[in-house]
């Protein structure tokens, strides 16, 4: 049985781009029977263990206000739980709720070399932007590491921007059993290839910053708003249209295969861009509505997501323990 893991940042509303991109990939790699298709797997070999958590200290580098953290924290639970992660089949959790992560972190940075850290993107990123650099952004890599580890994770379901901290948990795992033996399992990084890139609205990437997202849970008012801004040409509506626009692709993501194949005759005969976003908006609202409903659901009434969070907190912890246990014993305390 293959471990997977994977932590949220809560860090901002989620949009369209983020469910396609990363929350949905993630929950499909959660799904009994969900092919591995990376190296270490085969097809199709069956159970895989997930652990899926609230990565609440790591957003500590970025939300400074206490308030914000409770509230983005709340909207994350409750977005992966409203998307269909299914806490029986799955361990659910807050970081902040599993201590044994910040003990084996502390465990860790004895095995992790300087240079490792000074070469880590976010911080030499930050560093060249001149920003005031605290040691909660330096060690970030080996917080991350000790929530990989301390599960035995076989791989790890990320987007490409965090390829480089899984290897670095590799590398402190190679580390640390270089010197006390093989007690860590080694993480790779699962990396989608065939992930689905959903611009914005103006056709740039999707992002809060600039002020092109379809947020994910938007009243049907809302989403039609968003729709009729999608950035289109002056081209007539007879004119063929090309199917590399954001109309088709979110289309295609959301409507059956055959209205899919429909959809893409009437962009190569000609479709009128208002026609093609009425028709965007009808599949993508029905497509979206059932996790909406879920979701507000879940804001209204918190405590059972915090029975959920409890709980796996608990199912985390024990699963920890042992790790901890093993760690502590090679290294002799
Ligand atoms: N750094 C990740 C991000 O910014 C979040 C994260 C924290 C994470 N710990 C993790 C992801 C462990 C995977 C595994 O998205």
């Amino acid at each position: 049985m293959k471990t997977i893991l994977t932590g949220i940042k809560p860090t901002g509303t989620p949009h369209i781009a983020n469910y396609f991109g990363a929350i949905k990939p993630a929950l499909e790699s959660a799904a009994k029977n969900s092919p591995l298709e990376r190296r270490g797997g085969t097809e199709g070999d069956g159970v895989v263990k997930s652990f899926f958590f609230i990565a609440d200290y790591h957003s500590l580098t970025t939300v400074k206000c206490a308030k914000e953290m409770q509230q983005l924290s709340k909207e994350i639970a409750c977005t992966w739980l409203a998307c269909g992660l299914n806490p029986n089949k799955t361990i659910f959790y807050r970081q902040s709720d599993v201590p044994e992560i910040f003990e084996l972190s502390t465990i860790l940075g004895n095995v992790t070399a300087k240079g490792l850290m000074d070469r880590a993107h976010a911080y030499k990123a930050a560093v060249q932007a001149g920003e005031n650099v605290h040691i909660g952004l330096y060690t970030y890599p080996i917080l991350m590491a000790a929530d990989i580890l301390l599960f035995d994770t076989n791989f790890v379901p990320v987007g490409q921007d965090q390829k480089q901290h899984i290897e670095i948990a590799a590398d402190i795992a190679n580390s640390f059993n270089a010197i006390y033996g093989k007690v860590l399992t080694v993480p790779e990084p699962q990396i989608r290839k065939e992930v689905a890139v959903i611009p914005g609205l103006d056709g740039q990437k999707m992002s809060k910053s600039y002020g092109n997202i379809i947020p994910l849970f938007a009243t049907s008012e809302e989403l039609l708003k968003c729709i009729k801004r999608i950035t289109t040409d002056s081209s007539a509506p007879t004119d063929p249209k090309s199917t590399d626009h954001l109309i088709f692709k979110l289309y295609e993501l959301v409507a059956t295969k055959e209205k899919t194949v429909e959809f893409k005759r009437l962009f190569a005969q000609g479709i009128g861009w208002g026609d093609a976003k009425m028709a965007l908006f009808t599949e993508l609202d029905v497509y979206l509505t059932p996790m909406r409903v879920k979701y507000n659901q879940l804001m209204a009434d918190y405590s059972q997501v915090e029975r959920i969070l409890a709980d796996g907190a608990k199912k985390a912890r024990k699963v920890a323990r042992v790790t901890l246990d093993r760690v502590r014993k090679a290294i002799g305390i």
